[in-house]
């Protein structure tokens, strides 16, 4: 997957996002992560991005124009690598049809075939422009938003950036809570890292971005490694048993528990079982 960030601070998000699970996923080259400095795109003698706000009003917006040539720069560089990567594939079809028809002689029409479903899989583009107007984000919209093959994020700053731009490039609008930042850039490392962790191979085992918080609107179990007592506090003994359904049987308790006393809101979406639901009322 590849994350395009829009900002006037690219060194603040690139800095945010190479260490740790993240930054080795770039290495491994599962996910690339670019951040575009709107400011290279105003040209003008100051290169200026800001200007005052007609109607008047507290402090600057970010104009309309450097942001737009920032995101062409942008959808241009992503038209062109997929260009590039059909060319590719049509010509290593193209050798295979030559390899094939020698043999069966119906090849040719199967690889169009490909080629074709390889050109309807294009979508539009997604940009996210994070601003506490928008959506609030949740691990449902990072699901849906990982599906991309491409994610541009804009990242305002100021008072925030010229309406126009908005309509004309914006297909999403992102919150990630009901308070304000200085700037969209913090909101868009907090996407892309959810989003990251998503993509198959960027965890160790892809199971556990399956299982784990919020995944079927439940919170995760508590966790507990060597020693076996800490601070007289022993690790319950189901877990010492070896006996994996019981564990699994505890571990589901003990997230619908921990859900019931610390998430109310989430359990009221979370298909119980009758026999889980009895086991509340009877705790409750
Ligand atoms: N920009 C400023 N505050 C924000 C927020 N809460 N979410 C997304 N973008 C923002």
């Amino acid at each position: 997957m590849n994350f395009h960030i829009l900002t006037l601070f690219p060194e603040m998000v690139m800095n945010g996002l190479n260490t740790s699970i993240i930054g080795r996923a770039v290495a491994k080259g599962l996910l690339t992560i670019e951040a575009v400095n709107i400011r290279d795109y105003a040209f003008n003698k100051h290169q200026s991005v800001d200007d005052y706000p007609y109607g008047g009003g507290a402090g600057m917006l970010m104009q309309a124009e450097p942001v737009f040539l920032a995101y062409k720069a942008v959808e241009e560089g992503i038209l062109n690598r997929k260009a590039e990567e059909k060319e590719k594939a049509e010509e290593k079809e193209k050798t295979k049809e030559k390899e094939k028809d020698v043999v069966t002689g119906e090849a040719a029409e199967e690889t169009a075939e490909e080629i074709l479903e390889h050109h309807e899989n294009d979508k539009p583009l997604r940009v996210v422009y994070l601003s506490p107007q928008g959506d609030t984000f949740s691990q449902k919209m990072a699901q849906d938003l990982a599906r991309e093959e491409d994610l541009i994020l804009l990242c305002g700053h100021y008072e925030g950036i010229d309406e126009r731009v908005l309509e004309e490039i914006v297909t999403d609008y992102v919150s990630i809570g009901d308070y304000v930042l200085t700037g969209g850039e913090l909101p868009a490392m907090v996407m892309v890292d959810t989003i990251s962790r998503l993509v198959p191979g960027v965890l160790h085992n892809d199971v556990s971005a399956e299982f784990e918080s919020f995944q079927d609107n439940l919170l995760e179990y508590p966790q507990y490694s060597r020693p076996e007592e800490w601070h007289g506090k022993k690790v319950p003994e189901v877990l010492l048993s070896g006996h994996h359904a019981n564990i699994e049987k505890w571990r589901r308790q003990q997230s619908i528990i921990r859900t019931k006393e610390r998430r109310p809101d989430l359990l009221e979406k979370c298909e119980l079982t009758e026999k889980e639901r009895r086991m509340l009322e009877e705790l409750y």
